[in-house]
């Protein structure tokens, strides 16, 4: 198996094994106050669209900053296997009603009171409405697709530390070349 098949094989387990390190994914976006990183769960994994599925609340900061700039970087980190993974591409709220209640119908209950706050993720306590309103949990919820355009990995080893890059050709199939860790 090559690095690429491996790479996608190991995000789709993450999604599968809530206990896998790369679950959890470092998101960071430029928006227009410039650069923030936060922890998001990796919900979805579609590798033959390379895509990466996030869930969010539509009004939070990180929805205005890829509005402002589509372009994203995630991180992921395995301590378990020393390898890191770093990933740049494009990202855009999935804009498919159909899609998004799909999901939305898989959320428990218990979850869909984070999409239901009055008052927006991130406003002050001493402005914001207290209180949830649970029928407008579901259109506060959006669910962010990364498409994927380029990863490099980092394997951390005594025997020599590997990284490589790996790029799309023309055709669409990933290209591998090792780099200077
Ligand atoms: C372990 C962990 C997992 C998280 N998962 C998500 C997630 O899947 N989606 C999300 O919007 N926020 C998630 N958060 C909260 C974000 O890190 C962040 O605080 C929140 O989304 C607001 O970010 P923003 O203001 O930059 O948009 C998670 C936080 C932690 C610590």
């Amino acid at each position: 198996m090559n690095h690429a098949e491996e790479i996608w094989k190991t995000l789709v387990r993450a999604t599968v094994d809530k206990k896998h390190p790369w679950r959890v994914v470092g998101f960071s976006t430029s928006g227009p106050n410039g650069p923030q990183v936060r922890s998001v769960i990796l919900r979805g994994v579609k590798p033959a669209e390379r895509q990466l599925l996030f869930f969010t609340d539509s009004r939070s900061q990180k929805m205005a900053d890829i509005a402002h700039d589509a372009r994203v970087a995630l991180l992921f980190w395995n301590p378990r296997s020393n390898t890191q993974l770093r990933v740049c591409g494009n990202a855009a709220p999935e804009a498919s009603e159909l899609i998004v209640n799909g999901h939305w119908e898989r959320i428990p209950d218990y979850a869909r009171n984070d999409y239901a706050t009055l008052s927006a993720p991130g406003t002050a306590l001493h402005t914001a409405v207290a209180g949830i309103e649970l029928s407008a949990a579901r259109d506060n919820f959006s669910v962010l697709k990364v498409t994927v355009e380029k990863m490099e990995l980092l394997q951390l080893s005594r025997d020599g530390h590997v990284r490589v890059a790996l790029l799309r050709d023309t055709e669409g199939v990933w290209i591998e070349s090792g780099l200077v860790p």
